[in-house]
């Protein structure tokens, strides 16, 4: 029988990586989960705590802690160790103190022989995303930061309340840096298909009264009204990881804006940034070109410049 299970194994047993176990296994993306984490105590309790609600789920799911060794025949890593920023701080801030944690993860995932797909949370998500990419080796399509995936979500989220229609009718993407530089190319934005830029025309009184730059404050600020009250951020980061998982494991082929190797595209090179992805049992399988307007690619380089130093700071450190 050649049945296999799906096996994912979560790095980092916190708010992040504890809320997306959680997320796949409510919604039963895989059949295996383990938990890693430097403290293998907290790693045990949160699989365990999992495991108490597998009796009351639609699908049955392994939870476990485990070590690095478990990557070996693992289908997805989820990296999702390193400090959430401090209320003063800008995700770029973590850099350093992430780098130290995920230089003691590499050698060992690469040493399992890992064959799988690398999907990175940690913060600043896509200049770590770039970094795993360049310490593991491992082709471009096989390392995807979640990037803009949250924050697209969020923009959608602050668009439908602003203008009354549900997140799943707009279609619209934040791109760039998992961070404050992201931007929205709001010449593709539409609700129900129509370009939001023609209800903008046809409708001065509601749309046109739309602060396009304020939404997108507002969107890359999200996650701080979220940290401020909390101190972590983790039901939406964990619903927008399964969804990135589950798009790998049906091989959907679906487009989620999410942290890839530009290597020419949006005439960037040698950066992650965010931008819409097509994403298969492969992992990254293509990236969709959008036209952006003038304006719009200098904010797209302006993002990508800004990673790209911190890039060149994460090879210093
Ligand atoms: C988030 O945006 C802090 O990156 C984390 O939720």
């Amino acid at each position: 029988m050649g049945i296999r299970t799906r096996k994912v194994v979560i790095i980092g047993a916190g708010h992040v990586g504890s809320h997306c176990g959680f997320a796949l296994a409510t919604q039963g993306v895989c059949d295996e989960i383990i938990m890693v984490d430097i403290d293998e105590a907290k790693a045990n309790s949160q699989a365990v705590d999992l495991s108490d609600a597998v009796a009351y789920l639609p699908h049955h799911v392994e939870t476990r802690q485990g070590s690095l060794e478990e990557c070996t025949d693992a289908d997805i890593v989820v990296i999702s160790a390193g400090p959430l920023p401090m209320k003063d701080q800008t995700r770029l801030d973590t850099l350093e103190a992430t780098i130290k944690i995920v230089d003691t993860i590499i050698d060992p995932i690469v040493k399992s022989g890992f064959k799988g797909i690398i999907v990175s949370i940690s913060n600043p998500c896509d200049v770590i995303a770039h970094y795993i990419w360049k310490r593991t080796g491992f082709p471009k399509n096989r390392v995807i930061g979640t990037g803009t995936a949250l924050d697209s979500s969020r923009l959608r989220r602050i668009l439908a309340s602003e203008i009354g229609i549900d997140q799943k009718s707009i279609q619209g993407y934040s791109m760039g840096e998992h961070g404050d530089s992201q931007m929205v190319p709001w010449s593709h934005v539409s609700i129900g298909g129509k370009p939001l830029f023609d209800l903008i025309k046809e409708k001065p009184d509601t749309y046109g009264k739309l602060d396009l730059p304020d939404i997108v404050k507002r969107t890359a600020y999200a996650g701080w009204v979220v940290l401020n009250g909390k101190g972590s951020t983790e039901f939406g980061i964990g619903t927008a990881l399964t969804e990135v998982v589950k798009t790998i494991f049906h091989d959907e082929k679906r487009i989620l804006p999410c942290s890839v190797l530009l290597e020419g595209e949006y005439a960037q090179e040698n950066v992650f940034a965010s931008v819409p992805a097509i994403l298969g049992k492969n992992g990254v399988e293509g990236i969709i070109e959008i036209n952006l307007t003038q304006q719009e690619q200098k904010e797209f380089d302006n993002t990508c410049g800004i990673l790209k130093d911190y890039i060149e700071k994460a090879k210093a450190l």
